[in-house]
């Protein structure tokens, strides 16, 4: 028996690194699982990884910021499904380094519109579903730059931390409809996004090891854990949380 059994997830980014885990995770685990990305090659790997593995998934295509394209997204899927039980909110640009004195307003639009309105647009057409299906649970990707700051980054910080508190307003104003809310805060998590501006893995490791006191780097399978405890009903008593798996980083 799974922890998920019988439950719906959306998850969003499921062709990137972490949320690609989260998802195989989920299958794993007896949930059907919506993987959505704007890349099909990737996104459509996760879904049929999920398959192959005995488990149930589709593949969408959706960029979270186009609000038409999310409402028609989840009403599709969740009329199919039958219900929506779990949706995780992963999707963030890769943006550029900059200042504030530097960063072009699109970027900085761009990077608002995927990282903190696309959250907000999924959280609001899943809900309804969610009542309907008597509770469900968000799990919403933050990041420990979330809490802590790094050098220019200034976009993707600012989003980071305002993922926190959106988890908490929904966590809020939701909980009486058995809905929770929580966000996972990770460290350097071993994905392609930290090569975007590090040419190896073996630099990246190289960079960032000495800062995780626990002397690795985050696999995208140890936020895949934090995820499904989440998703399940092991996590009933929590909402609103902030769950740092980040070997540390943030404790000194
Ligand atoms: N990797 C890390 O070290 C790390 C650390 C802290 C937080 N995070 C967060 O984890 C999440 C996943 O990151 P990752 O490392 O797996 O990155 P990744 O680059 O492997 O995956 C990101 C995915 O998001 C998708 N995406 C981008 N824009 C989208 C949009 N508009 N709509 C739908 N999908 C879109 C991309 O196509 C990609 O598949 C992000 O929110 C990131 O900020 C990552």
């Amino acid at each position: 028996m799974g922890m998920l059994d019988g439950k719906f997830a959306f998850v969003t980014a499921a062709g990137g690194g972490i949320a690609g885990a989260i998802a195989r995770r989920f299958g794993a685990e007896g949930a059907a699982v919506c993987c959505v990305d704007v890349v099909e090659e990737t996104v459509s790997k996760t879904a049929s990884d999920i398959e192959a593995a005995g488990g149930k998934a589709i593949a969408r295509i959706c960029d979270v910021s186009d609000e038409a394209a999310v409402k028609r997204t989840i009403d599709e899927v969740a009329a199919a499904f039958g219900k929506l039980n779990v949706v995780v909110n992963a999707a963030a640009a890769s943006e550029p380094l900059h200042t504030v004195a530097t960063m072009p307003l699109e970027i900085w639009q761009e990077v608002l519109d995927v990282n903190l309105t696309g959250m907000f647009l999924v959280a609001k057409h899943a809900i309804p579903h969610m009542q309907a299906a008597g509770g469900g649970q968000f799990i919403n990707i933050s990041s420990t730059f979330g809490t802590v700051a790094w050098p220019n980054r200034p976009a993707y910080m600012a989003t980071k931390g305002a993922v926190r508190q959106l988890t908490r307003s929904i966590a809020l104003d939701f909980a009486r409809d058995n809905i929770r809310a929580n966000s996972i805060l990770p460290g350097a998590i071993e994905t392609n996004r930290l090569l975007a501006r590090t040419p190896t893995m073996d630099l990246v490791r190289e960079k960032m090891v000495p800062l995780h006191p626990i002397g690795r780097l985050g696999q995208p399978e140890d936020i895949a854990n934090a995820a499904a405890f989440l998703a399940s009903d092991q996590s009933s008593f929590m909402t609103g949380s902030d769950v740092l798996v980040d070997g540390g980083f943030t404790m000194i």
